[in-house]
Order: C-alpha cells, then structure tokens, then sequence
C-alpha cells in the first residue's frame, strides 16, 4: 500500500496531493485544445474541474486494483501548479502500475514530466514493490512518445484501433519497463 500525504520533492518540482484551490490552475490546463488534443477527453468546463480537483483530493492511495494517486506538479520555484501525473495500480497479483503525466504547454520542453515520473517510478518500484510499469498514448503523440522512452520505458505494442472517441477510432502505443530495468538506470 502506498499514500501520498505530503509533498514528495525533486530537483525542481513539488508533488503534491490536490488542494481545493486548485481549481483555476486545472482548469486553465484542462480547457487548452493543444493539451487535450491526444486525451479523449471533451472540453473542460469550470463545474466540471470543481468536481475533478474533489475526487483528485482523495485520490493519494494506492491499496487496491483500480486505485488511482495523482498528485499536482507544482514548480518549486514559484510554487505555481505547472501539470499533474498519475500512477494506477493495475494488479496486484502481477505487480503491474500504469503512469501518466500531463503538463501546460509552457512548461513543457523543459524535462518536468520526465522528472515528475522518474519520482513516480521509484514509488512503484522500490515503495509499492511493483514489477512491472505501463504507459499508453496516442500513436500520435510524440512529446509522450519521446518522453517514455527517455524514462527507458519499452515500445511493447501499437493497438491499432483500440480507442473510439470523436467518432474515429485511434490507434495507441503501450510502453512499459520493469522493476530491474528501472535499478539498472539509476
Ligand atoms: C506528454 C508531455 C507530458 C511531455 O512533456 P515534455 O515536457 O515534452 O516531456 P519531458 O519532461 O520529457 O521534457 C523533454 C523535453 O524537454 C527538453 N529539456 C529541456 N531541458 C531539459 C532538462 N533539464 N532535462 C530533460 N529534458 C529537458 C528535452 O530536450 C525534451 O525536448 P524534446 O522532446 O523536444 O526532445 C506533454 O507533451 C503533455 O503534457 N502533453 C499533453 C497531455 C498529454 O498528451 N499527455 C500524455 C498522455 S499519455
């Protein structure tokens, strides 16, 4: 079992459970077309993120199949809520967690989402003892693309046609990297 109830802190950035007043920094990030572009998600609307950032506030344990942590990534800096990733807890019987990173545009090409996960993956592997870390994306996708594979993340699968949204179907790629894999790059 995993929870996250206090800021975990790397070089340049603060991972932090969600706050109620996260509401404006979420929504500026969730309603921008170019960040939503890949997700499958419709256009942010304000109630929509209210209720986003309440379930965000409970979502800091990983203990059962299906739990989701996402914590905000702040700047420590300027303390200003710059993107937000998540880590799922897939199975426990196989040790297998899924990350994800999202991040507003001006703070992307700076290294942070890489950064946010690398802190991701060392409480999969060496705090929850998982073996084995997905991410998926959109074929598409590039910026996500490059970033797992700088993490050393795998390219396993490309799922042609897995995701209907938009009345299109969207092709994904699966990455992955495991539990020894992960200690070997550090
Ligand atoms: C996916 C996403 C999080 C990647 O963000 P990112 O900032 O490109 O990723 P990284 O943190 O790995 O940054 C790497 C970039 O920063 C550059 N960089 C600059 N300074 C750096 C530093 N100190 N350390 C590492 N990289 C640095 C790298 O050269 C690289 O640029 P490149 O990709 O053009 O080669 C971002 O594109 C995003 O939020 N997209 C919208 C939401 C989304 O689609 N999320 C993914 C869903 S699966």
């Amino acid at each position: 079992m995993l929870t996250v109830d206090a800021p975990l802190a790397t070089d340049r950035l603060l991972l932090r459970p969600f706050r109620r007043d996260d509401v404006d920094a979420l929504y500026d990030l969730r309603s921008r077309p170019e960040v939503l572009r890949y997700l499958y998600w419709p256009p942010a609307t304000r109630d929509g993120v209210r209720d986003v950032v309440a379930q965000r506030l409970t979502m800091t344990t990983l203990a059962a199949d299906g739990d989701f942590l996402v914590l905000a990534v702040e700047l420590r800096s300027t303390g200003r809520l710059i993107g937000e990733v998540d880590l799922s807890l897939t199975s426990t019987e196989h040790g297998h967690g899924e990350i994800g990173a999202i991040l507003h545009p001006d703070a992307q090409g700076h290294g942070y989402a890489s950064e946010a996960v690398a802190a991701l993956l060392d409480l999969a592997f060496d705090v929850l003892g998982l073996h084995r870390v997905t991410a998926q994306t959109n074929a598409g996708n590039e910026a996500s693309t490059r970033a797992m594979l700088r993490l050393g993340m795998r390219q396993e699968g490309h799922l042609r046609q897995c995701v209907a949204f938009g009345g299109e179907w969207h092709d994904e790629l699966l990455f992955a990297i495991l539990a020894d894999e992960w200690t070997a790059r550090r």
